[in-house]
């Protein structure tokens, strides 16, 4: 397996001199893509990245604001740029669609996680990292405690895994049966899904990108066997709540509660976005594998 090429900062907290900066694609500039570029464009330097490209599917929102040299108009020309590592922040399809390519080019960050519940997209870009040697990073988000429960379920310990989610309904972006519901907890929570993550990921791809990191972070249970609860709450008016309740041989047991700022109707959580930063931060190249970052 390939040693990760970690970057090393001098005393001043710069890149060494003989070090060559990792090149980021940004594929998505909503939300998450235009908090990146802006956080590469402040900071990228002192820690060795620099942007390669940004793409989105609407070319105008980025006119005026990304240089013009770092636009990529067709996504399929990516390879042009040279980029170490492509982040995904636009949508599940586009993981399922460009995934396998950008992993045989570079290590690619999979910022929407619900797309790897299509069984044929996650084994797919597995065996594209293995072949390629590049990584697949799996950013935490708002999971706590996600390389824990990958140590578990290495140490082939782990034997349930449930990921509650708890939101204002306003927060939820979902459509048909689960909308219906979430329109309905004006007053009292009400519990939209209880099941397997697989089936809940294309009901609510937007919303349960973190259960989804808990499936990658777990593959002995993976999509089937980690449960996913999600809830609307009009009790949570400025932040989500996500609970990890994991149990392990011999009664080992572990429940976590964790509490997200987010604006009233934000479908991601104020702390998600230096979350994000930091998982960019650590994909340095960690070999042929998945890697939760
Ligand atoms: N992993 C996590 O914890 C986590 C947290 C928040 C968001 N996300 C996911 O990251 C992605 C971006 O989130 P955001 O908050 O920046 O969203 P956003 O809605 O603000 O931005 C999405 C961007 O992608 C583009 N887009 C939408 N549908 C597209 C499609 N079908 N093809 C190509 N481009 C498309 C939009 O034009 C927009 O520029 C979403 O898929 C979201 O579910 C993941």
């Amino acid at each position: 397996m390939e040693a990760p090429k970690y970057i090393q900062l001098n005393r001043t907290g710069r890149m060494s001199g003989d070090q060559r900066r990792r090149r980021v694609g940004i594929v998505g500039y909503g939300h998450l893509g235009q908090y990146l570029v802006k956080r590469l464009q402040d900071d990228g330097l002192r820690h060795g990245l620099e942007l390669a490209f940004v793409w989105n599917r609407d070319a105008r929102k980025l006119v005026g604001i990304v240089p013009e040299e770092l636009q990529l108009g067709k996504l399929t020309d990516f390879l042009e740029r040279r980029a170490d590592v492509i982040i995904e922040v636009a949508h599940p399809c586009i993981v399922q669609d460009h995934g396998e390519s950008f992993l045989k080019a570079a290590d690619f960050m999979v910022g929407s996680p619900t797309a790897l519940a299509d069984l044929d997209t996650e084994l797919k870009l597995r065996k594209a990292a293995r072949e390629a040697g590049h990584t697949l990073y799996i950013p935490s988000g708002a999971l706590w405690g996600g390389q824990d429960i990958q140590r578990l379920d290495d140490g082939g310990l782990l034997q349930a895994l449930t990921v509650t989610m708890v939101k204002h309904p306003s927060s939820f972006r979902v459509g048909g049966h689960l909308g219906e519901l979430a329109k309905g907890a004006q007053q009292e929570r009400v519990v939209l899904y209880d099941g397997p993550v697989r089936r809940l990921c294309p009901l609510a791809p937007n919303n349960v990108n973190t259960m989804a990191a808990a499936c990658m972070a777990a593959p002995s249970l993976g999509f089937d066997g980690v449960k996913g609860c999600l809830i609307a709450d009009p009790n949570l008016p400025d932040y989500h709540v996500v609970e990890i309740d994991a149990t392990g041989q011999g009664g080992f047991s572990v429940s976590t509660k964790r509490k997200n700022p987010a604006a009233c109707g934000a479908v991601t959580g104020a702390a998600t976005f230096a979350a994000f930063w930091s998982s960019l931060l650590v994909c340095q190249g960690h070999g042929g594998r998945v890697y939760l970052c």
